[in-house]
Order: structure tokens, then C-alpha cells, then sequence
């Protein structure tokens, strides 16, 4: 969250993931003055983990400035459904258990998708 850059919504968003291989990756949301154009916190983690090398996602936390868990939205969710799978944790706060993702985006459409619907 310390690194977050959103001068615009003023919402300091922070992520960090786990990996299979017991990794630690983190990300900060990026703001632009085209709104549009702004990168979650998850789209820097994503990055932050193809500049580690690769690798899977296990499990994964996003905070907000008041270091509760805000709700990936619909786009990260796909971007974290690439890395990590149905199965990967997306933690829910001190109240709640952690969620896998594939309930956060059920009937995911994904990379084993891809071969089995293209035509020659
Ligand atoms: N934001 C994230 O970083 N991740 C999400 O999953 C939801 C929203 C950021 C984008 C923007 O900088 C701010 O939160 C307010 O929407």
C-alpha cells in the first residue's frame, strides 16, 4: 500500500501472493490521469511475479489503505485465474476463511481453453 501511486481515487491499494514455490510477490496499484488506464494492484503483483521467473500463485491478499481485504475486481480475478488457477486462496480478512478463486469467478475461462477451441 506504501507504494501505491492513486492520486486520483485515493484509495492505496496493496497485493502480495504466495507462490507454489514459496515466494513471496507484491504489487501496488498505479493511477493515470486517463482513469481508464489505471493498473490494479494485482496487474503490478502479476508483473512482479513474471519478473521473478514465473511461477504459480498459491495464495494471494489485497488490502486497501485501511489494511482490510478489498474484492479483486472482474478483470483481476481473470488475471489472477491465469496464474494461480481456481484453487488459489484469496484471502478474506480475519473474520473469514480464505476463498478459492474459482468461486470469486466460477466457470473460468482460461488457458486450457484456448487449444480445444481453435479451428484450423
Ligand atoms: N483497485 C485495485 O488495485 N485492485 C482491485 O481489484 C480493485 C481496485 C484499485 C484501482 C484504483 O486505483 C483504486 O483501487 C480505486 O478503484
Amino acid at each position: 500500500m506504501s507504494m501505491s501511486y492513486s492520486p486520483y481515487s485515493h484509495v492505496k491499494v496493496g497485493a502480495a501472493g504466495y507462490t507454489t514455490d514459496g515466494r513471496v510477490v507484491d504489487g501496488a496499484n498505479v493511477e493515470n490521469a486517463s482513469y481508464g488506464l489505471t493498473l490494479c494492484a494485482e496487474c503490478s503483483l502479476v508483473s512482479d511475479l513474471a519478473r521473478q521467473g514465473g511461477g504459480r500463485l498459491a495464495a494471494v491478499c489485497v488490502v486497501a489503505g485501511d489494511e482490510l481485504p478489498i474484492a479483486p475486481c472482474g478483470r483481476c480475478r481473470q488475471l489472477l485465474y491465469e496464474h494461480g488457477g481456481g484453487g488459489l486462496l484469496v484471502d478474506a480478512g480475519p473474520e473469514k476463511p480464505p476463498r478459492h478463486l474459482h468461486e470469486l469467478l466460477p466457470d473460468a475461462f482460461g488457458p486450457d481453453d484456448l487449444g480445444s477451441r481453435a479451428s484450423s
